[in-house]
This record gives structure tokens, C-alpha cells and sequence, in this order.
């Protein structure tokens, strides 16, 4: 049975009656958390999106009709009360904001009903994923997430307007475009009037934005939503949304000042947390020698050591075979006070680091008498093993681990090891928050597979001026005018200077391996566009995602995303993708091929 709300008007939600209100009469509306009967009295916890307000039905100040009806009233049906707010008879619960009241209800109506929820509504759900994802909209309703995509909505207003302050314009980009090449591997749409053409869904608005500056709108910012249909992990969508902006007639440290004072404006108005600015810049071939990651986390230290030079003379064939590779060497990072690590958490650290790339891991454990336990030492002279221990810094108690191979794989293992170690000591504390900008990244990067260059942020991102005459003789050395924002070992946001002039950019697309004709082929009307007069410009995107799960303490964007999708990219709710209609398909001159089975 379900009532209209005709004639009756919430007057406040739950979680915002205040003591001030004790003695007046309140309209309160939402879903019923629980509900008690105890006889002649009947409690029920009223949720909706502010939180939580008793209510409390006694015979005498409801009707018998209203008593009854209540006496029904189960998880989630949707019940509209008036009544009279009251210092609370029973016990305070302190963890209520309203804790200390409830609310004496003299009418009810019942607005809908419910079929018991395949699993409660509750804070800190201990139902799995897969079933909380299914019924998504039950678990939009525990109190954790709508937390978190209130937060998200409020890091989305107070951007746009800290941005307009600024004196940036919201402009909208299509979501039809044209497959570019350079990326991740592009979403695809049939086009029904071009048959066996298709559209693109952008994977950023690249582009679009710097033809914005080409066309003189300055200061550019979009919310914009963003597709790549990439591999997906915990902090990776194909559907994912950018704080996307563009600015003309700017440079790096102007991108960065308005960042970083956007970045301290949502931290202090959001979060109460001050960001001490100007935030730490470190170029990348720093960020890597010291964290063998490009997005450090700078919440704790165990940084790497080089220890080459201190082993290139050692018998130890591991050491010996890293350092005869070309771009060879052997690093290793202290783990303090682990040195007592029983043997089989030792062996599981080497399985973790073989799934990171590596050959293997060596390791000193140093006793708190001093001795040494090794994977390595009987390959090794005492004083060689002396030096090694008093360049790692290493001190009775102290856990050493070593890998050796070439620096990629090296930085990789040991920057993964170093978070891996940081989350079993418990070093890392969620309310802390470190930032950094990277700089400095290298322009291209080697790709094996294609046997080529790439670019390592996109084709249009301007070399450092002091390193462009390395362009031809030493590509892989050359610098870009690009940046990250790193936040704790994440990285939520980058961008670059872009190249404004020809003469660079087709140097660019020469270094990348593309003729003359298959960058205007792919590029034409950028490449056309800034014939025309074209602003020095550079911009930058936040992953607005990363950014919010950062800011709610969650470890997925999963959670801070109101319709996410899984790991093979389906949405469990709505069962998307799905096959459609064969006149659907018809109609787009599109014929699917049958799986073999
Ligand atoms: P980039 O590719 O670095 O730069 O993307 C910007 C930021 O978007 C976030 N991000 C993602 N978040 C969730 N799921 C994904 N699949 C995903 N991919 C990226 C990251 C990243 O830092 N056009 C350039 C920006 C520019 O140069 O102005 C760009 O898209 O937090
Ligand atoms: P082995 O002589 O192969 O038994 O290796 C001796 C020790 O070196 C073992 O602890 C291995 O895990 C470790 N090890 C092997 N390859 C590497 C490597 N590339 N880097 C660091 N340690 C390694």
C-alpha cells in the first residue's frame, strides 16, 4: 500500500534537526534504517542522505490507525512522519549527530514499501562487491558512499568555481570524434550514415583544448568525462572523469601557481587540511633514483641506494651480469628495524618482486647481535659485505634488499617493494597528505614492441628548450616541459607545455616515425590551425576520480564513482555491453563475426 505525500512538505532532513529545534514540530521523510517493537512503543531509525533521526510511536500520541501502520513498517519502506522533536528518554548515542533527540510522532504515512534488500543497508558493508555493484542503487544508499559522491560533488562546484575566479571559461568538447592513434585503444561508435565508418569517444580533450587557445578563449576547464579501453585496475575506469584545463600565453610555473592554489583551496575548504605551498617540484630522473617510481610516495623514506660502484669488483655473479648491461646497475632499499623478518616472509617478498619483473632478490638480514644473514654473502669478501652494509646505512635490526638487472626493472622492483614494505610496517596514514610535482620527464620513450620512440605524454608536448639540439643525436635524453601532480604515491594529474611551433613539431613527428603525410593525415586540423596564429599555451588534467578517493580515504575509485564498472569493463547493474538487435546491427552495416567455440 502506498500513500501520495499530497498536502505534506519536509521540513527538514534527518541529520539536520539541530537541539534548537527540541519543542517544534518537524516533517521528516526517508527510509526506515530498523525499526523496534516493544509493545506499546515502536522505534525507528529514519535514514535518509543527512543521516539518522529516531522516531519514536507510542500509543497515546499517535492514533490507533497511525500505531498500527507503524507496527508494519520494515527495513527501507519510504515513510513520511510529522511530530513534535524531544530531548531523547533512553540513552544518548554518541555516534548520532541527533543522537540526543528523537522525534514524537503523531502522523504516518507510508509512501512505499520494501521487499527485504538482498543485503543491509549499512555503514562499512561486509557484503561482496560483486552483489553491492548488482544492486547498485541499494548501495548508493549506505551512508559511506553518499559520503563520498558528496564529497565528489563538492570538489566538482568548488572547482569550477575557484576556476572562474580565475578567469577560465567552461567550454564543452564532443564525445563523437575521430580515432587518433597515440594512446590508449580508443571506444568505438558505428556511424548509421557512414556505414563501416566510425566515431571516437575521446579519451581526453586534447585537441579540442588547444584549438580552444588557437581560437582565443584563453583560460579553458571542463569536467569532462573521458574513455580508454585500457586494462583496468583500482584506480583505472573505462569511463573516467578529468578536471581538464587549458591556458594560453602561460608557461610551466604559471600552470603550477594556479594548480597549487586550486589544490589548497579544495584541501582547506574540503578537508580543514592546509597545504603548505609551494609544493615540492622534483625532476623524474630524481624521483627515480631515490623511489624507482615516477609517482613517489613521500609519505615515509626507505628510499633507494645505488650501490654499484660499491659491488662492481664482487665475485657475486648476479651483481657482476646487472653491471656488464648496458643501463645496468644494482640498487637496494633498507627496510629499518626488519631485520628479524622470519625466513619464509622473506621468500614471500621475493615471489612479490619476481611479480614485478625481477630475476630474483637478494637480501642481507642483519641481527640485533650484529651478524648477518644472506642470500648472497658466501659469493662475497667480509669487507665487500662490510662496505655494501655501511653504504645501505644498514644497522643491527636492519632488513637490506637488493636488485640487480637493468635500471627499468630495478626501479620497478624496488619502488613497488618499497610500497609493498611501507603497507606491512604501517607506515602510510591516510590523513596525511604529501604532494609533489614530477618534472622533467624524459619527451620519448623506447618502446621495444614497436621498435620506435613514443612520446611518453602525448606528440604535442614542447621539448626543454636547453635540450633541444639533442633532439637528433640523442633523442632518449631529451627533457619535456611536462609535469605530474603527485598526491601519496598517486599520480592525479599531468600535462606539459605544448609545442606552438611548426617547425618543432614536425621535427616531433619525424623523431615519433611519422611521414609528413601521416601526421596530416591524423592531425590535419590542428596542424592547419596553427597556421592561423596560434597562442603559446600549455594545460593540464586531474584524474577528478584519483583525486576523490584520495581525499575520502578509499582505495578504489570504484567507490567514489556512483555507477562503476567492474574489471572486464561490464557494469554488473545494467549487464552493459550486451549484444543488440540484428536490425540494429543491420543498420549500421555491421556484421558480427560468430566465436568459434
Ligand atoms: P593523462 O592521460 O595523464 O593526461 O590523464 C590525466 C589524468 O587522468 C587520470 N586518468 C585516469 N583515471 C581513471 N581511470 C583511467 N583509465 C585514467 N587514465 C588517466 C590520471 C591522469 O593523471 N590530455 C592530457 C592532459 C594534458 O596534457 O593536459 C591527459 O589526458 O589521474
Ligand atoms: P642464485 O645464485 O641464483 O641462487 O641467487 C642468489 C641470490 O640472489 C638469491 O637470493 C636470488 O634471489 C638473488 N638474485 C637472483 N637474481 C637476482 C637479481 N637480478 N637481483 C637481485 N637478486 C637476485
Amino acid at each position: 500500500m502506498a500513500e501520495s505525500m499530497k498536502g505534506m512538505h519536509r521540513s527538514h532532513r534527518c541529520g539536520e534537526v539541530t537541539e534548537q529545534e527540541i519543542g517544534s514540530r518537524v516533517t521528516l521523510m526517508g527510509w526506515v534504517q530498523k525499526s523496534r517493537n516493544k509493545g506499546g512503543i515502536i522505534f525507528v531509525d529514519l535514514r535518509d542522505r543527512s543521516g539518522i533521526m529516531q522516531l519514536i510511536f507510542e500509543n497515546g500520541s499517535i492514533d490507533e490507525e497511525g500505531f498500527e501502520k507503524a507496527g508494519k513498517l520494515r527495513s527501507e519502506f519510504v515513510i513520511a512522519v510529522t511530530g513534535t522533536v524531544e530531548r531523547r528518554s533512553g540513552a544518548v548515542n554518541e555516534n548520532l549527530k541527533t543522537g540526543t533527540m528523537e522525534v514524537r510522532v503523531d502522523y504516518l504515512r507510508i509512501l512505499s514499501e520494501s521487499e527485504t534488500p538482498p543485503f543491509p543497508i549499512e555503514e562499512n558493508s561486509r557484503t561482496k562487491e560483486e552483489i553491492r555493484l548488482k544492486y547498485r542503487y541499494l548501495d548508493l544508499r549506505r551512508p559511506d558512499i553518499q559520503r563520498n559522491l558528496i564529497l565528489r560533488s563538492r570538489v566538482a562546484m568548488l572547482t569550477r568555481q575557484f576556476m572562474e575566479k580565475e578567469g577560465f571559461l567552461e567550454i564543452e568538447t564532443p564525445m563523437l570524434g575521430k580515432s587518433t592513434p597515440e594512446g590508449a585503444r580508443d571506444y568505438l561508435v558505428p556511424s548509421r550514415v557512414h556505414p563501416g565508418s566510425f566515431y571516437a569517444l575521446p579519451q581526453s580533450p586534447q585537441l579540442f583544448k588547444q584549438l580552444l587557445m588557437c581560437s582565443g578563449y584563453d583560460r579553458y576547464i571542463q569536467i569532462a568525462r573521458c574513455f580508454r579501453d585500457e586494462d583496468l585496475r583500482a584506480d583505472r575506469q573505462p569511463e573516467f572523469t578529468q578536471i581538464d584545463m587549458e591556458l594560453a600565453f602561460v608557461d610551466v610555473d604559471d600552470v603550477i601557481d594556479v594548480n597549487e592554489r586550486l589544490l589548497a583551496y579544495l584541501f582547506k575548504e574540503i578537508l580543514g587540511v592546509e597545504i603548505p605551498l609551494p609544493i615540492q617540484r622534483m625532476p623524474w630522473q630524481e624521483a627515480m633514483d631515490r623511489f624507482g617510481s615516477d609517482k613517489p610516495d613521500l609519505r615515509f623514506g626507505m628510499e633507494l641506494h645505488d650501490v654499484s660502484e660499491v659491488v662492481k669488483d664482487c665475485e657475486f655473479a648476479v651483481f657482476r651480469g646487472a653491471l656488464e648491461q648496458k643501463g645496468g646497475s644494482v640498487r637496494g632499499i633498507n627496510a629499518k628495524g626488519q631485520g628479524a623478518m622470519p625466513r619464509k616472509k622473506i621468500d614471500k617478498l621475493v615471489e612479490f618482486a619476481r611479480g614485478c619483473g625481477a630475476k630474483g632478490l637478494a637480501y642481507i638480514a642483519i641481527q640485533e647481535d650484529g651478524t648477518v644473514k644472506s642470500s648472497f654473502a658466501k659469493f662475497m669478501k667480509e669487507e665487500e659485505m662490510t662496505a655494501l652494509i655501511a653504504a645501505m646505512d644498514g644497522q643491527p635490526g636492519d632488513l637490506l634488499l637488493f636488485a640487480a638487472d637493468r635500471n627499468k626493472i630495478v626501479w620497478n622492483v624496488l619502488g613497488a617493494l618499497r610500497l609493498q614494505l611501507a603497507e606491512e610496517m604501517g607506515l602510510l596514514d591516510k590523513n596525511e597528505f604529501r604532494f609533489v610535482w614530477i618534472t622533467e620527464f624524459p619527451l620519448l620513450e623506447w618502446s621495444d614492441e614497436e621498435n620506435r620512440f613514443m612520446a611518453m605524454h602525448h606528440p604535442f608536448t614542447m621539448p626543454m628548450e636547453e635540450d633541444l639540439d639533442k633532439i637528433d643525436s640523442d633523442p632518449g635524453s631529451v627533457r619535456a616541459k611536462a609535469y605530474d601532480i603527485v598526491l601519496n604515491g598517486n599520480e592525479i594529474g599531468g600535462g606539459s607545455v605544448r609545442i606552438h611551433q611548426n617547425d618543432i613539431q614536425e621535427k616531433m613527428f619525424e623523431v615519433l616515425g611519422f611521414t609528413r603525410e601521416q601526421a596530416w593525415e591524423q592531425f590535419s586540423f590542428l596542424l592547419t590551425a596553427f597556421k592561423y596564429g596560434v597562442p603559446p599555451h600549455a594545460g593540464l588534467a586531474y584524474g577528478l576520480d584519483r583525486l576523490v578517493m584520495l581525499m575520502a580515504g578509499e582505495d578504489s575509485i570504484r567507490d567514489v564513482i556512483a555507477f562503476p564498472k567492474v574489471k572486464d569493463a561490464s557494469c554488473l547493474m545494467t549487464e552493459a555491453p550486451a549484444p543488440v538487435d540484428a536490425r540494429q546491427l543491420e543498420e549500421l552495416a555491421i556484421s558480427v563475426a560468430k566465436e568459434e567455440d
